[in-house]
């Protein structure tokens, strides 16, 4: 942008009671080149034509009637703030004396010239005014969009990152859940049940999108085992168990708050309310609040979905072996909630139901 283009079209309010007094300013601008000049003579006026338009300068008369300029000045102090941007305001007055040039500088004019003035030295005083002024927008202007680049860059990221948890997760589950429904149906009934506890929104958020990688360390058990049509052996059940321990390997070290999360999830959706779980048989309140709501999702998914060592359960046959589980396997507060929020959870359930009950994996055994 041209400097000395912008400054000639720049926006300038004269406001003096005399109407001599303007039209000698209105006419010297003019022969400079000024474009856009608004006039009055009523200080009363100056409030509106301030709030409708956004002047680059204003100049300003000090010994009016009904508002002197001080009170202008406080006017449009005012719509500054609200606005968050100001105009510089250039004092014209009469009166030469010290307490008025103070009085006039301390409530925020930019500068001031003693009527009768030289014309020469207000055409520079204006000039120059004005050149701050248009670098200020033009700095304000350039950082908004700057601020927008950043904000657009920052949403991208978030999304990306987001896309990137989520399809770690599908591949966690990708061997035994092809679709990934199972993932996204136990995500979902966790963040409802962390929503019925109290939880925050965005903290409810966080485990939708970390709950899904519970399971991420699956990805270090072999097909064998993970795919195994019938019941496991002890010993293929105890390597099995390591699944927590790989999954939290793979997401440990991170302070981020999703992966943190995913990490405490992955480690710890196996232990048990009564310390019969796995790996560390941790109990009650010592297992972290994520993995026992994570715990009571993953269970119920599990049992109602068919995998391939085991046909789905029906809902009523699910739901009365985990009351029975209740203070065993569960956190019987979180089960109650689970409960009181059935309803809701079989909705979820039915939205995200497999396309068809066989399992494409058991026709490969
Ligand atoms: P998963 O299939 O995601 O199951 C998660 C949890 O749901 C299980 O953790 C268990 O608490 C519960 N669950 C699932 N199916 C049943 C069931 O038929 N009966 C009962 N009572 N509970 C069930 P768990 O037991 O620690 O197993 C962890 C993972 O080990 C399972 O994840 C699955 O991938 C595998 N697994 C467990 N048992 C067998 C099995 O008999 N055969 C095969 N092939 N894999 C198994
Ligand atoms: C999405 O694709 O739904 C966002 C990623 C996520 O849910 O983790
Ligand atoms: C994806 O994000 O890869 C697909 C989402 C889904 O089907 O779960
Ligand atoms: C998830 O899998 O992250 C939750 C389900 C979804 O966002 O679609
Ligand atoms: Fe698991
Ligand atoms: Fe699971």
């Amino acid at each position: 942008m041209n400097l000395e283009i912008s400054i000639h079209n720049a926006k300038i309010l004269i406001v003096d009671d005399e109407p001599i007094n303007i039209r000698i300013l209105q006419k010297a601008l003019h022969r400079e080149n000024y474009q856009c000049i608004d006039t009055t003579t009523d200080p009363r006026e100056v409030d509106a034509l301030y709030r409708k338009n956004f002047y680059d300068l204003v100049l300003l008369d000090i010994q009016m009637p009904y508002l002197d300029g001080f009170s202008v000045m406080k006017q449009l102090k005012t719509i500054d703030a609200q606005r968050k941007t100001y105009s510089p305001v250039l004092v014209l007055t009469a009166q030469t004396d010290r307490e008025t040039r103070l009085k006039a500088l301390q409530q925020g004019a930019k500068d001031f010239l003693t009527k009768p003035f030289d014309m020469t030295e207000a055409l520079h005083r204006i000039y120059n005014l004005l050149e701050v002024k248009l670098l200020h927008n033009q700095a304000y202007h350039q950082n908004k969009i700057l601020e927008q680049k950043v904000r657009h860059r920052t949403d991208a990221l978030n999304q990306t990152r987001l896309e990137i948890i989520h399809r770690l997760g599908r591949a966690a589950e990708y061997r035994d859940n092809e679709t990934g429904l199972h993932i996204i149906r136990m995500s979902r009934y966790s963040q409802l049940l962390g929503l019925k506890i109290g939880m925050i929104h965005e903290e409810s958020e966080t485990l939708l999108h970390a709950s899904p990688m519970h399971d991420l360390g699956k990805i270090g058990i072999p097909d064998s085992i993970l795919l195994k049509p019938g019941k496991l052996t002890k010993e293929e059940f105890d390597i099995m168990k390591q699944h927590p321990v790989i999954g939290s390997d793979i997401l440990s070290g991170s302070n981020h708050e999703l992966l943190s999360m995913a990490k405490t999830i992955a480690l710890t959706h196996h232990e048990r309310w009564d310390g019969s779980g796995y790996p560390h048989g941790i109990k009650g309140e010592a297992i972290p609040l994520h993995g026992r709501i994570v715990a009571i999702c993953d269970v119920f998914d599990a049992l109602t979905s068919e995998r391939p060592y085991k046909k789905a359960w029906s809902v009523s046959e699910t739901i009365d072996f985990m009351k029975q589980q209740s203070q065993k396997h569960f956190d019987p507060t979180l089960l109650r909630n689970f409960m009181d929020i059935l309803p809701e959870i079989l909705k979820i359930k039915t939205k995200y139901a497999e396309p068809h009950s066989s399992s494409p994996l058991l026709e490969r055994y």
